[in-house]
């Protein structure tokens, strides 16, 4: 078959037609068959079959290709849909969001300038409008989609420092340049927030203690009186706190910082306030809107909607309260987007965004929107946020366990407790040893996370078909599991017992 053939064009629409019609009926099967999110396969058990696979041999057929996926993706697989999917902020997406990504990838606009994209540009303005006004950010607001919360907090920082850096300048005695203000700059952020904030200031140049942890009460919400200390101290010291990142929805334990007293303490100091919503922004579409209050006081926002608005990865976005802040990632290139085109009122996505070629994951949510619509994404975000609460009063009241903290959004942080006195390592490693044996064994994925020095494990529902009784059987099979490890650790040898097989055979 020619190279020609290959390509998506009027004259191979049909065989274009066929060969996703196939694919998505082979996703569709093995979708149809899981029963299990995960087989439980080990990098060393499937590194052969991807790399016995002779990438200068062609197959030039896409249905040996898709039987050949099969064996190296598609069998072992993570699957995000399966109900006893527990670990990570991964969603079941929409449908309407899969057709979008479809036509997306087909169409392949890229939104970085009109001359790409045309109306693309414009659906992607108006869903950033709609999120902006979900949020209260008023008129004057804007942003642009990202590849993800990562990202949209980078683009936020890199704003936020730009914005401190000159009025850092003007107060100085003598000209400053940006090299010797940096290591001035310190980014306030609470102990619970995501690591991406310092991933963010070290790319943006900030030094080693620019990052500084703000203790966390018992609920792992930011200490506001702490806070207040520490905007006090860095005035004191002559410091720049060019932003303070406050988290609605923790990675770890959902909890929503104290916005509306932080917003206050950042108008008090002049300070940037950015709002990490890369979690809870599904709040914005749910009945329980209220948890964001405050948010509307942001100067910028972070949005995943591949989190909790059930869209396929990427769908982020970061916003700004007032637009011209955009203005620091604006450059203009010749080829692309020289400075007329601004001055003739041409929409560029690319003035306002750190990427250049960009994909139109904005599409993706406008067809749900347009298809299901904005309550039926907060009905199934409160679904799971309904289950994380019944599922908290069902482990509170479990002898078995403990649980840290009790959920504001979906996730559940807790660990299983030996029946007689362990030490604390031991039980670190109980815990430890029964998520893994779980994931070996395919029945159920969940994550582990450290609280206070201590491992736990955790579960983040993102799912409503994740019912109550799938909830106590994962429960039930750590606590078998857990149990089982202790007993061969205290019947016999006291050595680190190897990492159980997979129980279950593979699924085919
Ligand atoms: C609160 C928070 N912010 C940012 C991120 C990073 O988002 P992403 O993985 O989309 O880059 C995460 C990811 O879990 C998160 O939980």
């Amino acid at each position: 078959m020619s190279s020609r053939s290959h390509l998506l064009n009027d004259g191979t629409v049909e065989r274009y037609r066929r060969c996703v019609t196939d694919g998505v009926g082979r996703v569709a099967d093995r979708i149809a068959r899981t029963d299990r999110p995960f087989t439980g396969v080990t990098p060393s058990q499937l590194r052969p079959a991807v790399e016995g696979i002779d990438l200068e041999e062609p197959l030039d057929d896409p249905a040996a290709a898709l039987d050949e996926l099969e064996n190296v993706y598609l069998r072992d697989a993570v699957y995000f849909h399966h109900p006893r999917y527990l670990a990570h902020l991964n969603c079941p997406v929409v449908i309407p969001a899969v057709l979008g990504e479809a036509v997306i990838s087909a169409v392949n606009s890229s939104m970085d300038t009109w001359d790409q994209s045309a109306g693309g540009t414009l659906i992607e303005q108006h869903l950033i409008k709609w999120t902006a006004e979900r949020a209260g950010l008023g008129t004057a607001a804007d942003g642009i989609f990202t590849s993800g919360g990562t990202q949209s907090n980078l683009q936020a920082l890199l704003l936020a420092r730009e914005e401190a850096c000159r009025p850092a300048q003007k107060n100085s005695p003598t000209p400053l340049r940006k090299p010797e203000i940096l290591p001035r700059l310190r980014v306030l952020t609470s102990e619970c927030s995501h690591f991406s904030v310092e991933k963010a200031a070290t790319l943006l140049g900030l030094g080693a203690e620019a990052v500084v942890a703000v203790p966390c009460d018992q609920d792992r919400k930011m200490r506001t009186s702490a806070l207040a200390a520490e905007l006090e101290r860095c005035e004191r010291e002559d410091l720049v706190v060019m932003a303070v990142v406050a988290t609605a929805g923790t990675t770890d334990f959902g909890s929503i910082d104290p916005l509306p007293a932080i917003a206050g303490l950042c108008e008090r100091f002049g300070t940037w306030l950015h709002v990490d919503a890369a979690y809870g922004c599904g709040l914005l579409v749910s009945r329980r809107r209220g948890l964001l209050e405050g948010i509307e006081r942001a100067d910028s926002l972070t949005v995943d909607y591949h989190k909790s608005f059930f869209q396929p990865v990427s769908s982020s976005a970061v916003l700004v309260r007032d637009q011209s802040a955009l203005r620091h990632v604006t450059y203009h290139a010749d080829y692309l987007n020289p400075a007329r085109m601004a001055e003739n009122d041409i929409p560029n996505q690319v003035d306002k965004s750190i990427q250049t070629t960009r994909r139109f994951d904005a599409l993706k949510l406008w067809l749900t929107l347009r298809i299901m619509g904005a309550a039926g994404i907060g009905e199934l975000f409160d679904e799971v946020v309904d289950r994380a609460a019944d599922a908290w009063r069902m482990l509170r009241e479990d002898p078995r366990f403990e649980v840290v903290t009790r959920p504001q959004l979906s996730t559940l942080v807790f660990r299983w407790l030996p029946p007689s006195p362990a030490d604390r390592s031991l039980t670190d490693e109980l815990n430890l040893y029964a998520r893994h044996a779980l994931s070996a064994s395919g029945e159920a994925v969940v994550a582990s996370t450290v609280v206070d020095g201590r491992h736990y494990l955790k579960f983040t529902l993102l799912n409503p078909q994740t019912s109550l009784d799938d909830i106590a059987a994962v429960l039930d099979l750590i606590a078998e599991h857990a149990g089982r490890h202790l007993a061969e650790r205290r019947g016999g040898s006291e050595d680190r017992l190897p990492a159980p097989e997979p129980v279950h055979p593979r699924a085919s």
